[in-house]
């Protein structure tokens, strides 16, 4: 029997080589420790932290999820331990397993808040990158959100990236007439990755009730629902810029990770589709080889940006 060739899944975003392109999403995969008995931590790419903050957030009050016709909304508000205790207690644990790829995300209200993980982040060993959290209200600004105001975005990017001594990922706000405009002031402003998107802005209503279904009244729309936006919206990023695009939105298969990296992904993380099965990064990573396999795709970094127009 003829074997087909291995698939090379490496790719490399912002200098740091990934062994697949496909990691786990913000807030959808703990603090990574939580995962170590459920999947194969070597069959991924890699996992982003849940949202780290100065000091430790409780979060909203519940309900904060709850699921949609293609999706889910959730309001959790972005409930941490803060990134002393991230450091002192989860990182010690994440070093000792070999096979981890750890991606610290970073958020807070102003851009002291940022600067201050930053500064502790830069001290804690066995971070290959930071994902900045642009997705957040400034409160020094009456709560405009950092990464809906083109001038908050470049400013909190350039401060960050002076003292970020790892590369500097900037997860952008999908909550934006023109995508493309602000991925171009991240860039600008020094970003070495852009990843995208965030949840969508959304409401849902309890009809007998009339009361919305979440405590926080809004949260954010995640899973397939969104897809074929964050498609487009990484489509449309990735032409406007140079440094890689990490897309996300939606994906539950193989196939879907495929959809992103024609539009210009270089890589991809999985979310919502953790909350069906903790297994999915991996059942979706090693699916990604079998389909490379099958359509003789040897390096699978040749997909990015290869839609056919
Ligand atoms: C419950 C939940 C918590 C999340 N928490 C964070 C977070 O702390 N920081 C962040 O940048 N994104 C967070 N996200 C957004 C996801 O990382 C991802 O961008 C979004 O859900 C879209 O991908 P998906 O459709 O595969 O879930 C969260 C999403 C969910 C569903």
């Amino acid at each position: 029997m003829q074997m087909s060739k291995a698939v090379d899944m490496s790719v490399t975003v912002a200098g740091v080589e990934l062994r697949s392109p496909v990691l786990a999403a913000s807030g959808t995969f703990g603090y990574g420790v939580e995962f170590d008995d459920i999947i194969d931590m070597d069959r991924i790419g890699g996992f982003i932290t849940k949202g780290l903050s100065r000091e430790p957030m409780a979060g909203n009050a519940a309900p904060r999820i709850i699921e949609t016709a293609a999706g889910m909304i959730n309001a959790i508000g972005l409930q941490n331990m803060g990134v002393k205790a991230f450091a002192a207690e989860k990182m010690p644990k994440l070093r000792k397993l070999a096979d981890a790829v750890v991606i610290a995300n970073i958020f807070g209200f102003t851009v002291e808040d940022c600067i201050e993980v930053i500064h502790v982040l830069n001290d804690t060993p066995g971070i290959v990158m930071y994902e900045l959290n642009a997705s957040c209200p400034n409160t020094s600004h009456g709560g405009m959100v950092f990464g809906t105001d083109p001038e908050l975005l470049g400013d909190l990017v350039s401060r960050c990236k002076v003292v970020a001594k790892r590369p500097l990922m900037v997860k952008l706000s999908p909550n934006v007439t023109n995508i493309a405009g602000m991925a171009r002031v991240a860039e600008a402003a020094g970003a070495d990755a852009l990843s995208l998107v965030n949840t969508f802005l959304s409401l849902a209503i309890d009809v007998e009730t009339r009361r919305p279904r979440i405590a926080n009244v809004t949260g954010g729309l995640s899973g397939p629902a969104i897809k074929p936006i964050a498609v487009r919206m990484v489509h449309d990023s990735s032409r406007a810029v140079k440094i890689p695009v990490v897309g996300m939105g939606g994906i539950v298969r193989a196939e879907d990770v495929v959809e992103f990296m024609l539009a210009g992904a270089t890589a991809v993380e999985v979310g919502t589709a953790s909350y069906a099965d903790p297994r999915a990064v991996e059942t979706i990573s090693t699916g990604l080889r079998k389909w490379c396999a099958a359509h003789e795709i040897e390096q699978v970094r040749s997909l990015t940006g290869a839609m056919l127009s």
